[in-house]
């Protein structure tokens, strides 16, 4: 099902990428389908990345309980702890790189690093379609170009040869098999690349996991080493729940 917004003298077809700020769609019908009369080849539409992985996004689970998880990551008191700008500019990017956001979530980080980046490009990625959903559409609404959102499975980390970085926030806790999931990111890099990984600091904490799922440092070490990556720095004073490591690719 396909919307049209205009947003800047463009025309966008949404593909059905909505969230709750668009009214709800009418039956799917071709009849019903003014985006697929008007198609010009001239200026194909900006499709949907679930749409071009096989997904119909017609059939996801309402988007208000997806909403209540972006407010959470989005909230505003999160920044005077996770320090977003901060972190981004610890990586200390020239700016053409391409950063991937493995489980971006809302795009909380995603989307700082696209403005970081004015010649280079952010692969956001998530397992959660819907998350995938909103990225697209915050990406097109936004204008903002250089944010490819990306479904990915829970099993591969979405990495490619064309990475500079991996940027990993609270994710690998929620990862089942890290070894295997490390190892498949570890060997889908070139060497140099990096990756930035922050988890949760071990203890009691205002913020973050219940303690059962948290890894402590000297283990997300061991896991990443087995991995094949070295730790080349660690930003121990800068955040103060999380543990924030960056490896690189020999
Ligand atoms: C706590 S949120 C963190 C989001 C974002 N990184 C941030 O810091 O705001 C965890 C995200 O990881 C995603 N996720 C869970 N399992 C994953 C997996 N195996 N691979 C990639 N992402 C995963 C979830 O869908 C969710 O969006």
């Amino acid at each position: 099902m396909k919307r049209m917004l205009s947003v800047a003298g463009y025309t966008l077809v949404l593909c059905a990428c909505n969230t709750s700020a668009l009214p709800p769609a009418p039956p799917a019908s071709p009849s019903h389908n003014p985006g697929a009369a008007q198609h010009d080849p001239a200026n194909p539409p900006i499709d949907c990345p679930l749409h071009a992985q096989g997904i119909k996004p017609d059939h996801l689970r309402p988007f208000a309980e997806v909403s209540k998880y972006i407010e959470f990551l989005e909230r505003p008191d999160r920044a005077l702890w996770q320090k977003p700008d901060a972190v981004v500019d610890a990586l200390a990017l020239v700016g053409s790189e391409t950063v991937v956001d493995v489980g971006a979530g809302s795009g909380y980080f995603s989307f700082r690093f696209a403005k970081a980046l004015p010649s280079g490009k952010v692969v956001a990625a998530d397992t959660e379609a819907e998350m995938v959903r909103h990225l697209h559409h915050r990406a097109l609404t936004a204008g903002v170009k250089n944010l490819e959102a990306k479904l990915i499975t829970p099993s591969d980390p979405g990495v490619t040869n064309l990475t500079d970085w991996v940027f990993i926030c609270d994710v690998l806790h929620h990862v089942e098999d890290r070894p295997a999931w490390l190892d498949k990111l570890s060997q889908a890099l070139k060497p140099g690349a990096r990756m930035a990984l922050i988890e949760f600091k071990e203890g009691k904490l205002p913020q973050g996991p219940p303690e059962s799922v948290k890894l402590t440092r000297a283990e997300l070490i061991r896991l990443v080493s087995q991995a094949g990556l070295v730790l080349e720095a660690e930003h121990a004073e800068l955040l103060p729940y999380q543990v924030f490591l960056v490896f690189k690719k020999p």
